[in-house]
């Protein structure tokens, strides 16, 4: 079964996919990690979408669109996937229910992690994240065992650079203006589930797992 994660930027979407990915054993599939990726790597697409990324801006459809089919037609895809960070406009959620068609796919729910724009800040300047497996972690909520370190892989944390202040304020307007209409947009389609992202991380994935009808 397939599922996407909707939420403004630091809601927690990549948290819950790791954790819904871990319960139910499909990939998790982060945009924002691929293209992070592309860029540790310097490659050409990597060159374009950091011009985006650091201005909080998000990198045209195009790109993100051929980079989301490719990897849905891959073959662990086909016991299910949960995307996170994808679609972000009308235009992606389009193009999606057009690949999933496709590729004979099904979305059994867009889980919305809804937080209030004030937490957003304070969890975005907090964020601590693995550069290796892509663990994230907040130096108060969800500290690492040990203090800068992954727990998973043990290699040292570090901080995004698209979480500064100026530039998540920028990311917040983005998602309001571009990325927020699709609540109704899959609300209309009854695939729709929200949950408050305000509670702990774990509680937010027992609430997602009990709304799913699943076992935490
Ligand atoms: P992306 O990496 O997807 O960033 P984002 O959507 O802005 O979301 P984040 O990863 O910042 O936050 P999250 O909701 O996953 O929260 P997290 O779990 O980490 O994208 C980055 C950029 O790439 C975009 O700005 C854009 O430029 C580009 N891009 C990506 N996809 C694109 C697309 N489809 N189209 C165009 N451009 C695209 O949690 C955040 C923090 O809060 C962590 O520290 C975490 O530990 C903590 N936390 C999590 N849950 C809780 C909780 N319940 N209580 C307290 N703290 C919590």
């Amino acid at each position: 079964m397939s599922y996407i994660m909707l939420g403004a930027p630091g809601a927690g979407k990549g948290t819950q996919a790791i954790a819904l990915s871990n319960q139910f054993q499909i990939p998790h599939i982060s945009t924002g990690d691929i293209l992070r990726t592309h860029i540790q790597q310097q490659t050409n697409l990597g060159a374009k979408a950091k011009e985006y990324i650091d201005q909080g801006l998000l990198v045209p459809d195009e790109l993100v669109v051929d980079l989301v089919k490719d990897r849905l037609a891959q073959p662990d895809c086909k016991k299910g996937f949960i995307l996170d960070g994808f679609p972000r406009t009308m235009v992606q959620a389009h193009a999606l229910a057009e690949a999933l068609k496709d590729l004979g796919y099904v979305l059994r729910a867009v889980i919305n992690v809804d937080v209030p724009d004030e937490d957003i800040m304070i969890r975005m300047t907090g964020r601590r994240i693995c550069p290796n497996c892509g663990n994230t972690y907040h130096i108060q909520h969800h500290p690492p065992l040990e203090d800068g370190v992954c727990d998973r892989c043990k290699t040292a944390l570090s901080i995004r650079e698209d979480d500064q202040a100026e530039t998540v304020a920028k990311r917040l307007q983005v998602y309001h203006q571009q990325t927020r209409p699709l609540i109704q947009f899959y609300n209309d389609q009854h695939i729709l589930l929200t949950v408050d992202g305000t509670e702990s991380a774990t509680t937010v994935t027992q609430n997602i797992m009990k709304a799913l009808g699943a076992n935490a």
